[in-house]
């Protein structure tokens, strides 16, 4: 279970080590904005790419795309996103702070500077940010940033269902930012104003939509599992009428049992033929399909897997922080923070470790390393005694650690070190690679 102070941890150990630093830093950072580090990079592609490994390359019904942010105005029109992608604001008279409306709390007080009965009437807040595109700022050159990635996959429907040759079910599946202008950001990467979508849309015939429903839900909570979140961490919440967007039937949050309590990780909507029967409507292109085989042509229904790569990257992170005592090298104890990251997930995998900086285990550990880094993502770490190395990788989750001793000149033999159970143990050198393929999967 998630510890009250372990965000607080988490957020510390990101910006200690490389993995997420504030925005603009420089300049005072930048209104809940933040930069993946060299370490951040790894970690939140490797969530990425495993997204993409059991969505796409495991599958032969779902296939890829990669659209524009900037889409044609009529689109979100078109998607509704223009009417009602809205939340609403109310302002503090007394401190002029910003709330959503529906987050405040039920004491009335304002939640930065306490007075009482002090807000405006709630007005509506569109979310999407609008820019332009041109030169000249006026009416006609407006365009939205898109405010999820799922709008470019249904404009494209037919493209991708003719060349890709598909019948429905079929998927596609798209990673790419998307930007909200979020009233209360927070919560580090957890919401955002510009962030990163993993959607999947998968069209299906119109009956049998509350099937695939349930398919995804089951599908995408063992997704998590599988990359090592403890189930007790995740549940499936099916959402209240009143909660439901626009375009949505039916949706199920998965949620994740954050230090702040249960939170969308991922949402999963049935949203029914409404998307591409708008687009039908406003473009004049006809997006339904023809079933040759039945003889009979009708508008998909689509199920939406939709989830956020930054929030994912956040839940693992926070459900492998760990802190542990472990015997020191003088009989006590000593305190080790470690990721029990996934080695499918840890930003690198593999740590050659020359024993000390002598000249003639440097090049040894080099030839090592040279030999490993084709084939896994390898740290070198010469700095500081071994014990303090081991720690430096424990706290960044790399899985392995291969230490080349004075012994090692001789026997040509190598330690593998264990992160999670600290176990060593002697290798030959060229039974190396294929332990550490066998290890990391
Ligand atoms: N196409 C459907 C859609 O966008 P959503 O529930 O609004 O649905 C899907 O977003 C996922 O995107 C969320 O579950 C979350 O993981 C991520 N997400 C949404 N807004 C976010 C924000 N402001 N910051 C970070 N992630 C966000």
């Amino acid at each position: 279970m998630a510890k009250p102070d372990q965000m607080e941890r988490v957020v510390n150990l990101a910006k200690r080590r490389g993995l997420v630093f504030p925005s603009s830093e420089i300049y005072g950072g930048f209104r809940s904005t933040w930069d993946y580090g060299p370490l951040g990079v790894l970690l939140k592609r490797n969530v990425k790419d495993a997204w993409w490994r059991s969505m796409v390359q495991m599958r032969d019904d779902i296939v890829g795309l990669d659209s524009a942010i900037l889409m044609a105005p009529r689109v979100w029109e078109a998607s509704g996103h223009v009417a009602t992608f809205t939340d609403p604001l109310v302002d503090c008279r007394k401190c002029n702070e910003r709330f959503r409306a529906d987050q405040l709390p039920d004491s009335g007080a304002c939640p930065n500077c306490g007075a009482k009965d002090s807000f405006t009437e709630a007005r509506q807040f569109n979310l999407m940010f609008k820019t332009f595109v041109g030169p000249v700022e006026d009416d006609a050159s407006v365009a939205y940033l898109r405010p999820e990635t799922a709008q470019g996959i249904f404009v494209n429907f037919s493209n991708v269902q003719t060349t890709a040759r598909k019948k429905p079910p079929f998927g596609i599946a798209q990673i790419g930012k998307s930007f909200r202008n979020e009233i209360t950001p927070g919560n580090f990467v957890y919401r955002t104003r510009e962030f990163e979508q993993m959607e999947m849309e998968y069209f299906v015939p119109p009956e049998d939509g509350d099937q695939w429903f349930e398919y995804w839900c089951q599908e995408r909570l063992g997704w998590y599992t599988d990359l090592g979140i403890p189930a007790e961490q995740l549940r499936l919440r099916p959402h209240e009428t009143d909660e439901l967007s626009h375009y949505s039937t039916g949706t199920a949050d998965v949620e994740f049992m954050y230090p702040w309590g249960w939170g969308e990780l991922e949402g999963i909507a049935n949203r029914t033929d409404y998307d591409l029967t708008q687009h039908t409507k406003f473009s004049g292109q006809d997006l339904s399909y023809f079933d040759q085989e039945n003889d009979r042509r009708y508008v998909p229904h689509v199920i939406e897997p939709a989830a956020g790569a930054d929030r994912a990257t956040l839940a693992f992170l926070l459900a492998a922080y760990d802190e542990e005592e472990v015997p020191d090298a003088k009989g006590g104890t000593d305190k080790r923070t470690l990721l029990r990251l996934d080695p499918r997930l840890a930003p690198i995998k593999v740590a050659v470790l020359p024993l000390s900086k002598n000249e003639q285990l440097v090049p040894l550990a080099g030839e090592i390393a040279d030999a490993l880094r084709a084939h896994f993502m390898i740290d070198v770490d010469v700095a500081g005694s071994i014990g303090k190395r081991y720690r430096r990788q424990d706290e960044v989750g790399t899985p392995l650690c291969v230490t080349i001793d004075f012994d090692s000149l001789d026997d040509r033999a190598v330690t593998v070190r264990d992160r999670d159970t600290m176990e060593q143990e002697r290798i030959a050198i060229p039974d190396l690679l294929p332990l550490l393929h066998e290890r990391l999967g």
